[in-house]
């Protein structure tokens, strides 16, 4: 059965947790899609996994747009996403051009970094069928204006002005909310104050989903590996039974675990 929105608003709606990992060619969607895994995000960390360059500036619409039909073509059934690159958003009508080829190209919904600034654009993407997700905390285009790859809403003026965004985004008819590297406290502050389903990473175990970075969760991603990700390939034989125990692992609680959290 293909998961939508839908499942995944039920899912928040009964308290039960689901899975997202990214994944950027037809082989990978299969896997991750196969394995229980409700939602592929294409990320535009392809920029840093699969390109080798130090952030995800450098990721253009048409590297999305090709990496998003390859995946489309593995995928069997699950919400696939697809992330907006850096630059290519700065005015509702950009927004919408952009957007509108990564849904030809198969995407089910966009995601886009930013805060309340972006309630027109994505009240402009509804009116033209296009579901939005938010990422909001981290949000990795905006490494040079944060000196860094920090933990994002760490003092109470910062945190109660993403929540506050976080529901003028809601209000505006975004689809998902994504956070990344926050304190737990504020992910779970976050997702009870706003109705769309909540995607976490680096947030703690209170958000409705979670996700990972594929090649970070296989192991295989050169250089020293972030707080919040596990290698799942850990005591497993092959990469569909490590994508099945992260899936399991998410929908039972066991991650994120204390040791993959951030505290304020
Ligand atoms: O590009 C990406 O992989 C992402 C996740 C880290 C959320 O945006
Ligand atoms: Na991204």
């Amino acid at each position: 059965m293909n998961i939508t929105l839908d499942t995944l608003r039920k899912l928040k709606a009964g308290g039960d947790k689901f899975a997202c990992l990214t994944a950027y060619d037809a082989a990978f969607a299969h896997a991750v899609s196969t394995a229980g895994v409700e939602v592929i995000l294409v990320g535009d960390s392809l920029g840093m996994v699969l390109q080798g360059r130090d952030s995800t500036l450098p990721v253009t619409v048409e590297d999305m747009v090709y990496h998003t039909r390859c995946v489309a073509r593995g995928n069997q059934g699950a919400l696939i996403m697809a992330d907006l690159p850096f630059g290519s958003y700065s005015s509702p009508e950009q927004t919408l051009e952009n957007s509108a080829a990564l849904m030809r190209a198969g995407a089910h919904l966009v995601k886009l970094e930013g805060g309340s600034w972006l309630c027109d654009s994505v009240q402009l993407l509804a009116r033209n069928g296009i579901p939005a997700c938010v990422h909001l905390g981290l949000t990795p285009q905006s490494v040079n204006v944060f000196g860094g790859f920090k933990v994002q809403g760490r003092n109470q003026d910062a945190a109660r002005a993403m929540v506050e965004d976080g529901q003028r985004l809601d209000q505006a008819g975004a689809a998902l909310l994504l956070l990344e590297c926050v304190p737990s406290t504020l992910a779970r502050e976050f997702t009870q104050a706003v109705s769309a389903p909540v995607i976490g990473i680096g947030a703690g175990g209170d958000t409705d989903g979670q996700v990972l970075v594929l090649h970070d969760m296989l192991g295989v991603t050169p250089g020293r590996r972030p707080r919040f990700v596990k290698n799942f390939m850990e005591g497993q034989s092959s990469i569909e039974n490590a994508i099945k125990a992260y899936s399991e692992a998410v929908k039972s609680s066991q991650f994120p675990a204390e040791e993959h959290q951030f505290t304020s």
